[in-house]
């Protein structure tokens, strides 16, 4: 098991945005991007798609519903084979999606110093730039703007795009829906699992974060020798993640093997993050998954994270250590500094929660 560590490992920032460093560098990727492979399944070629059913969070909150038993099973068992699955029924209409995603477009067509009036600093993670890396690890194909949206009092203003004009008021409306969905999925996820229903929002908390994290991937010429994002597990409870319409990119690991996420019309990808495998003692698993570039066309996402208030302690909740027998994972407060941490140097930090 991993140590927990006792010097914070040094961060670095790529000097300017990807969608810049191809402007002036036409073909050649600078080194610093290229990804050495380590296994051939890095990047392989025959990727099949992931083929799981899609769930209809509707008829799981309809609990009078004869079909909700059945949704249910179906969710449970998408969450602990695959940590991941589409929903559909979630309560966004497809006008909204298409809203945010439009959004995203403009806020990343604008620019570079527009976009750098809202620039992220190496020592915190909102704002426009890209994600910081341990000193010599590999850049991602990606630039990014992270901004918390909830709880209120955590907004930073100074990271709100103020344009496009409709930027704040756009974010502000679909922020709303989201809060409400974490809330259902959340409360869906513990029904499946057959434990009171409030028993992850409530580690979740009044003070519980959600934040947004609008993706920009440019083309790449070769597409093989860098990352979108390198394989990752997400720091979160669950991530709510919007997808681009046209072009795909994302894809999922399941016993070694990588999937392609598709392009669902009118559904939200979900994935399970490293602190609901922590409270649901394992059962559910937090997917690894990871981001290949297009060679022509750019690709946009905005994912939407939720995670614990920082200075609150979270762990297994009891229901599940008694059934299954043992707590298999340790309670930890800031679950998200330990991640920072590990993520940087391309490792997983709920190897160090493990008993
Ligand atoms: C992320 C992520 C996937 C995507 O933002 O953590 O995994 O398709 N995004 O952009
Ligand atoms: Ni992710």
């Amino acid at each position: 098991m991993a140590e927990p560590r006792e010097h914070p490992v040094k961060l670095e920032l790529p000097t300017m945005p990807v969608q810049e460093l191809i402007k002036s560098t036409v073909d050649h990727i600078p080194e610093r991007y290229i990804f050495h492979p380590t296994n051939d399944k890095d990047h392989e070629s025959d990727v099949p798609f992931m083929d799981s059913p899609s769930i209809d969070l509707q008829l799981i909150l309809d609990s009078s519903s004869p079909e909700a038993q059945h949704e249910l099973r179906k969710l449970r068992s998408v969450l602990c084979s695959w940590g991941c699955f589409q929903v559909v029924n979630h309560g966004i209409g497809s006008p909204e999606m298409d809203k945010l995603r439009a959004l995203a477009k403009e806020f990343f067509g604008l620019d570079v110093e527009e976009k750098q009036k809202h620039s992220r600093t190496s020592d915190w993670f909102e704002g426009y730039g890209s994600d910081t890396v341990a000193e010599g690890e590999p850049f991602n194909w990606n630039d990014r703007l992270h901004l918390q949206i909830y709880p209120l009092h955590r907004r930073n203003l100074k990271f709100w795009p103020e344009n496009p004009p409709t930027f704040r008021e756009t974010l502000d409306e679909y922020a709303v829906k989201m809060k409400t969905l974490l809330e259902n999925l959340l409360k869906g996820i513990a029904k499946s699992l057959d434990v009171d229903e409030n028993s992850f929002l409530s580690q979740f908390g009044d003070e519980g974060i959600m934040f947004s994290r609008f993706n920009y991937y440019p083309p790449c010429s070769s597409p093989n020798r860098v990352f979108g994002l390198k394989p990752h597990s997400d720091v979160t409870m669950i991530t709510i993640l919007l997808q681009d319409e046209e072009v795909e990119g994302l894809q999922v690991l399941k016993d070694d093997q990588w999937f392609k996420v598709p392009i669902v019309h009118d559904a939200l990808f979900i994935n399970v993050g490293d602190q609901l495998e922590i409270m649901s003692n394992g059962i559910v698993k937090s997917v690894v998954h990871k981001v290949e570039i297009d060679k022509k066309r750019d690709r946009i996402s905005v994912a939407i994270a939720s995670v614990p208030p920082p200075d609150e302690e979270i762990g297994p909740i009891t229901d599940l250590i008694h059934s299954e027998g043992a707590q298999l994972y340790k309670n930890v407060t800031n679950y998200m500094a330990l991640f920072l941490q590990h993520i940087a140097r391309g490792e997983r930090a709920i190897n160090a929660v493990k008993l």
